[in-house]
Formats: C-alpha cells, sequence, structure tokens
C-alpha cells in the first residue's frame, strides 16, 4: 500500500511542530522559523530497525553481554561512574563555557590512549593547534589520540569510517551542523539530529562516546533535556569560575548509581583529582576568630565538611545589605528573622554576608545551623571553638529538626579530628552507643540552646 506522504511545519528553533505554517512559533515565538518537514521521509530516515524484524526471546535465554570497564585515568572518575567508563557507551558532558569541559575530556582521552585505545577528539571549537598546544600543557604526548576540526557532520562521519577509532569526544554538540537541516549549529534540531546520530554512531562502531554540551543559565544543556534520554551517562561540570574547585555530578548512569560526586581543583597543568575534600577544604581555614563555623553537607552520598563564614556589621545606610554566596539568600533572609525574633539580635540595623568556603553551592538544610551559629558568632563577638562541628535544620519557630545520615557524617569529622559536635536533640536516638563516646556531642532542641554553647 501506498504510504502518502504527510507534511508538517516544524519551528527550526524549539522543535515545534504543526498543520499549518505561521509567521511567528506559539511555542518560542521566534519569526520566520517555520520549515516544511516530511513526516514520511523522517519515518523513512529512523525505521530501518522495524525491517529487521528481531524476535522476542524469553528472560532467560536472554545473553549478558560483559560490559568491560575502561579505567580513565582518574580514580575519582572511576568510582563515580562505579569502575570506569563502560566500552561502547554514550556519555554526555555537560558545564558551563569556561569550567573545563574540554580539558577534563582530553585528560580522559589521555586516560584512553594510555590504554591503547585509539582516540579521534573533534576539536570543533577551537582549531588543532590550540588543542595540541592544550594537550602539550597537560603533558599529552601520544599519537593514539587524534584531533580533527571539523563541524560538518557528514565530513566528520567519513574521517571516522576511515579511521575507526575505539573512543569519540565531540567538542562540542552545539557547534556541529547537518546539512540538510535548515537551523543553525545549537538550534534545538540541530543539536537534537547530532546527538541522536552521534548515538548511532557510537553503537555501531561500539565506540566510547563523550559528547560535550554548554549548559544555558538555566542550567538545561544548551536548551534540549531531549538528549538526555539517549545517552547512557549523564555527567555535569560545574563551580565557580573564580574558584579553583570544581565538582564532577552523575545525573544518570545506566550502568550504575546516580548517587555520586568528584571533586577537582583546576590547576596549571590540568584538572587534579581532590581525593579528600573535606581535608582540603579544611586546610584553607586559618582564622580562628569569630564568625566561623563547620558545618557537615551531603553531596550525592558523601559527606563534606564545609567552613561557613558570616560577617556582621553595623550599616551606615537606611536598608540593610544581605549578601549569600553558595548559600541560599532565602534561608538566609530565614535564618536572620529566626535569630531576630528568638534572639532579639537588632539585625536589621547590620549588613549580613555569608559565604561557604570554596565556591561550593549547598542547598541542604542540615548546614542551617551552622550558618546561623556563625551569624550569631560574628554579632556576638562570641567564637565557637575551633574543634566544633554543627548539623542541624532550624525550624520557623526556632526549634533544630533533624537530618539525615548523622552517623557518616560524624564519621567524617572523627576522621578530621573533630571533638565536638552540636546537633539535634532528636538525631540521639538512632546513635549507637561507641560513636557517643569517641566524639563528644552536645543536643540541641532550640536556637537558644544552641547560641548558649557559644563561649
Ligand atoms: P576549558 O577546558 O577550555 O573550558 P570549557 O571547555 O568548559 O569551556 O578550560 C577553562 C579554563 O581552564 C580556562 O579559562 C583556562 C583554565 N585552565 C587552567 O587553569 N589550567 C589548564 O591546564 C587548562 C588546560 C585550562
Ligand atoms: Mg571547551
Amino acid at each position: 500500500m501506498k504510504v502518502k506522504s504527510k507534511i508538517v511545519w516544524e519551528c527550526i528553533e524549539c522543535g515545534h511542530e504543526q498543520q499549518k505554517w505561521a509567521g511567528s512559533c506559539p511555542s518560542c515565538s521566534q519569526w520566520n522559523t517555520f520549515v516544511e518537514k516530511n513526516k514520511f521521509e523522517e519515518q523513512k530516515r529512523y525505521g530501518s530497525a522495524i525491517k529487521k524484524q528481531k524476535k522476542p526471546l524469553p528472560l532467560s535465554q536472554i545473553q549478558l553481554k560483559d560490559n568491560f570497564k575502561q579505567k580513565t585515568g582518574f580514580v575519582e572518575v572511576d568510582r563515580l561512574l562505579g569502575g570506569g567508563v563502560v566500552e561502547g557507551s554514550f556519555l554526555l558532558l555537560g558545564g558551563s563555557p569556561g569550567i573545563g569541559k574540554s580539558t577534563l575530556s582530553l585528560q580522559l582521552a589521555k586516560g584512553f590512549a594510555e590504554n591503547g585505545k585509539k582516540v579521534l577528539y573533534i576539536c570543533g571549537e577551537e582549531s588543532e593547534e590550540q588543542t595540541m598546544l592544550r594537550a602539550k600543557r597537560l603533558g599529552i604526548e601520544t599519537d593514539h589520540i587524534f584531533l580533527l576540526h571539523e563541524t560538518n557532520l557528514e565530513a566528520i562521519k567519513n574521517q571516522l569510517v576511515e579511521l575507526n577509532p575505539e573512543a569519540l569526544i565531540v567538542d562540542s554538540v552545539q557547534i556541529l551542523y547537518k546539512e540538510q537541516i535548515g537551523a543553525a549549529p545549537g538550534s534545538i534540531v540541530q543539536v537534537r539530529e547530532i546527538a541522536s546520530e552521534c548515538m548511532h554512531l557510537s553503537k555501531e562502531m561500539n565506540m566510547t562516546t563523550i559528547l560535550i554540551g554548554h549548559v544555558t543559565k538555566s542550567g538545561d544543556i544548551a536548551g534540549p533535556r531531549v538528549l538526555e534520554h539517549l545517552v547512557d551517562v549523564v555527567l555535569e561540570f560545574e563551580g565557580e569560575r573564580s574558584c579553583g574547585y570544581r565538582m564532577l555530578r552523575c545525573r544518570k548512569n545506566r550502568f550504575g548509581s546516580t548517587d555520586n560526586i568528584a571533586l577537582f581543583q583546576m590547576q596549571k597543568e590540568g584538572l587534579q583529582e581532590v581525593l579528600n575534600p573535606s581535608k582540603a577544604f579544611l586546610e584553607e581555614r586559618t582564622h580562628k576568630g569569630s564568625g566561623s563555623a563547620i558545618v557537615s553537607a551531603l553531596e550525592g552520598g558523601r559527606s563534606l565538611l564545609l567552613e561557613v563564614q558570616a560577617l556582621v556589621t553595623p550599616t551606615a545606610f537606611p536598608t540593610p545589605s544581605r549578601k549569600a554566596t553558595g548559600i541560599d539568600s532565602s534561608r538566609l533572609a530565614l535564618l536572620l528573622a529566626v535569630l531576630e525574633k528568638k534572639m532579639g539580635f537588632a539585625l536589621h540595623s547590620c549588613d549580613v554576608f555569608a559565604s561557604l568556603a570554596g565556591g561550593m553551592r549547598i542547598k541542604e538544610p542540615a548546614i542551617d545551623l551552622g550558618i546561623l551559629l556563625a551569624i550569631a558568632s560574628s554579632f556576638s563577638n562570641r567564637v565557637i571553638p575551633h574543634d566544633t562541628i554543627i548539623m542541624g535544620e532550624v525550624g520557623l519557630s526556632g526549634e533544630i529538626r533533624s537530618i539525615k545520615k548523622v552517623q557518616s557524617r560524624l564519621q567524617e569529622a572523627m576522621q578530621l579530628g573533630f571533638e565536638h559536635c552540636i546537633l539535634p536533640l532528636s538525631n540521639m536516638k538512632e546513635l549507637p552507643d561507641h560513636l557517643k563516646e569517641s566524639i563528644s556531642l552536645h543536643p540541641v532542641q532550640s536556637v537558644e540552646e544552641a547560641i548558649g554553647l557559644l563561649v
């Protein structure tokens, strides 16, 4: 039977489809973006798999493929991915511009090359010379890594067939384009097409593929969440550009758990892993005066000890200023309100600055009490003892609420030599006796009690 072709109109910016042409897209409000699209043609392009007529198999007869995990050369990345990169898998590495995605992927390429794998690095954003200079700086000298400055997907495909590499790095998905699509590189339609072609190539050629994608201000990988369902692993690189620490977070992993992070430091000779993050964060702590508190935050199942710093000064202006770095500013406002109401601190006539050291951003409520005590400490010029760790969520009526995973937080604190811990009273019953003997615990129920512990 002859299948009738069906014309629809598709917006080349956002991918919105409709039956009629329109001057402006109702979805993204861009002008002159509708192009004709033949639905039948598209089915023909993607529908080849249907012809193969694979038969369904009972569960017991399905052969397990040996998912061989390739070491990356980074202990932390291997741990993050549950033992290494699965051969032939498709990874998406997202992050804002300048965060270090190209550096990380070049260093991963080095790891692959050291294992004897042939790697093709598509440096679409930089010339081969620039990438070569960067590789030199990173101490990479190998003939297993091939560089190609090309942005046309067809040309890349030809080179892929010729070179037949075992790993492919695409830097970045937003710069590549497919000629047949009228849209500009980086538009959703192009990005979606490029990613899905790369995925097919990766699976057909059994080639480990890392696709680099810039994230937009709102945190999506350049608009399309559409990429995330295509790939096996989604890695996100985040951190303050001005600050040396970078955090690699695994948001999706078809071959392992996602509850993981790895920490790096950007240095002259590239990214270095931070094997003991809490220790690294606390090493920078030299100030022993008021306004400093150590809190415990859970990041991807791992307990991190961080320093909160607060500065409270009388303001010279009618409206006091409040600045939060690494901390949610609405949370800061709430804690200030609690302090004012419960303790009578005249914070309305003070400027308040609060920040998390190391450029980390934490939203977990378990750091509330630490922030509150750092502010109280700066306001009243009383010091929080240097060997004390603080954990607890602060409620609106000034009560201290219980938090998750106190044991693992305490263990991390003890390893780093902390001797005292201020924690919610309601968490005490879950703690085993041996823990209570190894660290001096100060359970508190309210903000007043906690502030009473300051010296
Ligand atoms: P880059 O990998 O180019 O970021 P992205 O690909 O995510 O846009 O690197 C960003 C920054 O890292 C750049 O500003 C310079 C810095 N950098 C170092 O500090 N040391 C190094 O060894 C390298 C290669 C880069
Ligand atoms: Mg780059």
